[in-house]
């Protein structure tokens, strides 16, 4: 597909280039759009970071870390041509001169015009003065727009906000009001990466255009829903990171990627399928997530932190001796909750997330288990009488599974369950792209359906904040307690057996 004429040349400045996300996401997503042919005839990359380089070595760096990516020598040549470097501190605003006048330069250079694509992928507590000093060297003019009398050629500046995006529902809302203070909502760019995932998107096709899910969708027929994201990794060299005020699965995952993962499940039908559209279907569940009681907290949600354990023969030291972690840690590598969505649709359904690193197995799903039928016609056939399922694997094995029971051969009438199996590599002979190309494509056309509105964050804060405060409140002292390896501590089970539920763990 060549898109070309549909992207305006554009300039991508990213703040915190020198970080992980920018040689590990950023320039592989960018670079595979530019060989897919989706990238503008006329763009530029600049990374910005204190560390000085020049352009020449930034661009060795993104390439060593991963060769392997750019096999082609003449393709990425052609590319990294359009990456240069600016060794600048963004919360200093004298800075921001000298920083100018070289984006001018290169604008010039690849004629990119003035369109400005604004990249924070920096520490977090970076965000609120890099905001400010972009606009007090008064390089947003995007707020003037309605003003023009030629809107089509006024450039645009657009943000966007890597997570995460703030510690707590006051912090989210503060940095929610400094990005509304110099960008139009229209103009930022909350990412969530897993919204770019193509499982997740295709949640929404499966449910839209089809005629024979949605009529079951609801509480009428669901028993409950499981969303799980599951890590084999621990948390390697970001120790420091996820013991910190922003760190631990229900912040970093749960509130995040989970809770959005569930609202694109939940949501009604939008009117259309533009943004401000779908937004307003996946705001809706935001606003409905019943927000725990603080007492309530042990009966519904499950900390967990890995101990020393195995997987394929590894051996995985504790969280607790992992490079900048507190011996004494209380972070969770490990969280569950049991949630409820208080809409006419989903009322009474209960919604089981969890979600841990150093786990038996990677895997990020939906599973959706149906209510027996009313009449249990065969209740001496089946060895098990197992629920009606359907599977959404985000990843790995990305697809579609629906379980439900079928005569197994013979004159003797058995019932086992039995797959239906939409396997997404094999159907479409295709390896789903990666979410960070997704997403920069769209954030270049201007297309924020998948990406987070103001309103969803703050309540996402709001939803999990009392199991954080009973958590911080109240130290557990038998951590660790799952062995790294394993899926997750047993009270996550017995959470689950209280109603007679189980987690669906694949092997
Ligand atoms: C990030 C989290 O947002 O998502 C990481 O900060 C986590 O801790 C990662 O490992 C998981 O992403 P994915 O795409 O591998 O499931």
């Amino acid at each position: 597909m060549d898109n070309k004429e549909q992207l305006h040349p554009c300039m991508i400045v990213i703040f915190g280039a020198s970080g992980d996300l920018t040689k590990r996401k950023l320039i592989p997503a960018l670079y595979d759009l530019y060989t897919r042919k989706q990238m503008p005839e006329h763009f530029a990359i600049v990374g910005v970071s204190r560390t000085a380089f020049s352009d020449d070595d930034f661009r060795q760096k993104l390439f060593d870390f991963k060769s392997d990516n750019y096999p082609d020598a003449d393709q990425w040549k052609a590319f990294s041509n359009h990456i240069h470097y600016h060794a600048a501190d963004s919360t200093k605003l004298a800075d921001f001169g000298d920083m100018k006048a070289r984006l001018k330069q290169l604008a010039d250079e690849h004629k990119t015009g003035e369109n400005m694509l604004f990249y924070l992928s920096m520490a977090p507590q970076f965000f609120e003065p890099t905001i400010q000093n972009i606009s007090a060297a008064e390089m947003v003019t995007e707020g003037k727009r309605y003003c023009s009398l030629d809107r089509q050629s006024k450039p645009w500046q657009r943000i966007v906000v890597e997570k995460p995006f703030g510690s707590d529902p006051k912090s989210a809302t503060h940095l929610n009001s400094v990005l509304a203070n110099v960008f139009e909502e229209t103009e930022i760019y909350r990412i969530d990466h897993y919204l770019g995932k193509e499982l997740v998107q295709n949640m929404m096709v499966l449910r839209f255009a089809n005629a024979i899910f949605e009529p079951i969708w609801n509480q009428s027929y669901i028993d409950h829903v499981q969303i799980t994201a599951s890590e084999t990794v621990g948390v390697e060299s970001r120790g420091a990171y996820y013991d910190g005020p922003t760190g631990g699965a229900m912040r970093d995952m749960i509130q995040s990627h989970l809770l959005q993962v569930l609202s694109v499940m939940a949501m009604e039908p939008p009117v259309s399928l533009k943004a401000e559209d779908i937004r307003t279907e996946k705001i809706k569940i935001f606003k409905a997530m019943r927000v725990p009681k603080y007492d309530d907290v042990p009966n519904i949600a499950v900390r967990g932190q890995y101990g020393d354990g195995q997987l394929g023969g590894k051996v995985i030291k504790s969280f607790r001796e992992s490079e900048g972690v507190n011996p004494e840690s209380q972070c969770d590598t490990y969280a569950a909750m049991k949630m409820y969505v208080d809409t006419w649709r989903w009322g009474g359904v209960p919604f089981y997330l969890r979600s841990g690193k150093a786990m038996a197995k990677k895997v990020t799903n939906i599973v959706l288990y149906f209510k027996p039928t009313p009449h249990i016609l065969f209740r001496d056939m089946a060895k098990q009488r197992k629920a009606n399922q359907i599977v959404i694997n985000v990843q790995p094995d990305e697809g579609i599974r629906i379980r439900f029971e079928g005569k197994v051969p013979g004159h003797k009438l058995a019932v086992k369950d039995v797959e239906l199996d939409f396997d997404y590599v094999k159907q479409w002979n295709a390896q789903p792209p990666d979410g960070y190309a997704t997403l920069l494509y769209d954030v270049m056309l201007g297309d924020q359906t998948l990406f987070k509105h103001r309103d969803e964050i703050e309540c996402a804060w709001h939803a999990v904040q009392p199991v954080l405060d009973y958590w911080q409140d109240n130290p557990q002292f038998d951590l660790p307690n799952y062995a790294a390896g394993t899926w997750g501590p047993s009270a996550a089970d017995i959470l689950m057996a209280q109603s007679n539920r189980y987690w669906h763990n694949p092997k």
